[in-house]
């Protein structure tokens, strides 16, 4: 495939740079090779602990077209498997719940919940099976301040080996992440790219232009700070009356942790994740939580008008670069990549745009 190297944006100025062409937002072939090259190589969020909070409970999720299944132990291990039965590949699991053996609703073939087949009816009378020697396929998960990430590549490195440097601050940012409970899911269609997603979601230029009710009620876009650390970014922001900060951590490729300034209630954790479907659909998926010990119905008041208002708003965008991107009249964008432009940079874009272009050059995975 013909790959733009990243050194190769035409007149690209320490702050002024050329955006990837536009055919890496449409192209069904740049979003296979991604798939290779990105989802099933990087760590990947499926969400935090309490969507599966005691031993036996358990949820599916995806990494682009990939379920995985989430178990949680009886050792209180969390563990991750492809979500299919080793028997005639049938899906095992469907959404979440509790259970002590996970059984496939197809002919019942039965696993702990390590994975391992204990039961395959009416096989006894087939000596040379052995229910001993078939497992569910594993993936690689590291649970990290709570969130849980997974990696289909069989020899990724370890996820704190890359992000472990975010740990103290987030815990310092966010105490009781792993005390939290799940309390509201919101997938919001983008009918886009994943990279104008993930894009979106790293500047606040457009805050003004878009997000009347959030500038006017809710954050300050003068306060904002946005550093790009690793394959990171840190975003920090006040809200209009100086009492609470909106902190978000991004880690590559596609998920963003952090505090969010609920009016009237105080910060909560909230994460947002931005799953690719196809080329030009994603999911920019929402999950909000509160402290245990915290009511919830204001966050999910509030999760339900942030939904209307600067959900709906970043959906109306997301879908007009798509749509805008397949005019004859444009070719690729251009970031005004100035860090000291505060609220206004698009320097972590054009850094996401070297990840992007780093990952799809790397050999392939020998795995
Ligand atoms: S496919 Fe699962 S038991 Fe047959
Ligand atoms: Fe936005």
């Amino acid at each position: 495939m013909d790959m733009l190297s990243a050194g190769s944006y035409k007149g690209a100025a320490a702050n002024v740079v050329e955006a990837l062409p536009a055919r890496y937002y449409l192209d069904p072939t740049v979003f296979e090779r991604e798939k290779q090259a990105i989802f099933y190589r990087s760590w990947y969020c499926l969400g935090h602990i309490s969507m599966a909070p005691k031993p036996g409970s358990y949820f599916v999720g995806k990494v682009v077209d990939q379920e995985i299944l989430v178990v949680h132990g009886d050792d209180r291990t969390y563990r991750a498997f492809y979500n299919v039965c080793r028997h005639r590949g049938h899906q095992l699991a469907r959404g979440s719940g509790e259970c002590r053996t996970l059984v496939c609703p197809y002919h019942a073939w039965s696993y702990d919940l390590r994975g391992r087949l204990k039961v395959a009816p009416h096989s006894k009378g087939v000596p040379q099976f052995k229910p001993a020697e078939v497992e569910l396929a594993p993936v690689n998960i590291e649970v990290f301040c709570g969130l849980i990430f997974v990696n289909l590549d069989e020899r990724s490195g370890s996820f704190r080996e890359q992000f472990g440097f975010i740990e103290k601050e987030l815990r310092q940012t966010v105490p009781r992440i792993e005390e939290q409970k799940h309390v509201f899911d919101l997938p919001v269609e983008h009918r886009c790219n994943w990279k104008a997603s993930v894009e979106n979601f790293s500047e606040c230029y457009h805050c003004g232009p878009v997000h009347k009710y959030l500038v006017g009620n809710v954050i300050d876009p003068q306060t904002y700070q946005l550093t790009v650390c690793g394959r990171t970014q840190k975003h920090e922001i006040c809200t209009r009356d100086r009492s609470m900060n909106q902190n978000i951590w991004f880690f590559w490729p596609n998920t963003g942790v952090g505090l969010y300034p609920v009016p009237g209630f105080g910060e909560t954790l909230c994460i947002r994740h931005m799953y690719p479907v196809r080329h030009d659909f994603t999911y920019y998926h929402y999950r909000w939580f509160v402290d245990v010990e915290k009511d919830s119905g204001a966050v999910i008041d509030y999760a339900k008008h942030h939904s209307a208002t600067t959900g709906a708003e970043d959906a109306a965008v997301a879908a007009g670069v798509h749509i805008g991107m397949q005019s004859r009249g444009f070719i690729s964008g251009i970031l005004l990549a100035d860090p000291d432009r505060g609220a206004s940079t698009e320097h972590a874009i054009a850094e996401f745009h070297r990840w992007v272009m780093e990952a799809l050059m790397a050999p392939p995975s020998s795995s």
